[in-house]
């Protein structure tokens, strides 16, 4: 369920408009931390909802090949400067995909996707399963998302009122075949803007597709 804004690529472009710079540009510190300890070479990556290139920028600099998929041409382009900022310009290709439309065709040793949810209408179920196909024999899928509304918030919002946990997350993907590495919600603190302290919860995926 979610709120009617519109339609979503008006929605996410408003979002990342001239002027508006709505992340950090830092990593995703889940994302960090779960790839900081798997002992993968770098070799190629697939980042769904890549927003302004925070995860893709890490992950290059790294020495991963990345591609950068993201509805938004402003967060695209946002993206990019901070790459070329980086010196970073020839280790990412970012592409404008709606993934509603369909996930990139090709294959990559690490497919992840982090936080792709949205208060707009998104497929994020279908596009999860398209995920896990982009995957390469013997490649890692991490899927990243919200669990919960922080525990500040009285009256979420209708999009945050049914996020899935981990163990929702296995189930929409249904891949009985793979390895699932890590299926975990994880609590953490979260500050309102007003400084009310809580928590959220986040839920981390990672599986591996058997070779060949
Ligand atoms: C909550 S943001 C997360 C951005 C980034 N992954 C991060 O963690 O900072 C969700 C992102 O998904 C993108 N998005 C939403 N719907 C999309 C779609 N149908 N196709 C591609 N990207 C989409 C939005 O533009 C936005 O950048």
């Amino acid at each position: 369920m979610h709120a009617d804004h519109g339609d979503p690529a008006e929605f996410w472009e408003d979002f990342y408009s001239p002027g508006r710079r709505p992340w950090s540009g830092n990593p995703n510190q889940a994302l960090v931390d779960e790839l900081d300890r798997l002992p993968l070479s770098p070799a190629t990556a697939l980042d769904l909802g890549c927003g302004t290139g925070g995860d893709a920028l890490w992950l290059a600099e790294r020495g991963w090949t990345v591609t950068g998929v993201d509805i938004a041409a402003a967060a695209l382009a946002q993206a990019e400067r901070a790459g070329e900022a980086a010196g970073l310009a020839g280790r990412v290709t970012w592409r404008r995909v709606d993934l509603d439309d369909g996930i990139p065709a090709g294959a990559w040793d690490l497919v992840t996707s982090a936080y792709l949810q949205a208060p707009v209408a998104l497929e994020r179920e279908r596009i999860l399963r398209g995920a896990a196909m982009a995957v390469a024999p013997g490649g890692t899928l991490i899927v990243i998302g919200h669990a919960s509304a922080p525990t500040w918030m009285d009256e979420p919002p209708d999009h945050m009122h049914a996020m899935p946990d981990a163990a929702d997350v296995l189930a929409i993907l249904d891949l009985p075949d793979w390895t699932v590495e890590r299926a975990e919600d994880i609590l953490l603190p979260a500050t309102s803007p007003e400084g009310v302290t809580g928590t959220r919860s986040d839920s981390l995926v990672r599986l591996r597709r058997p070779k060949a």
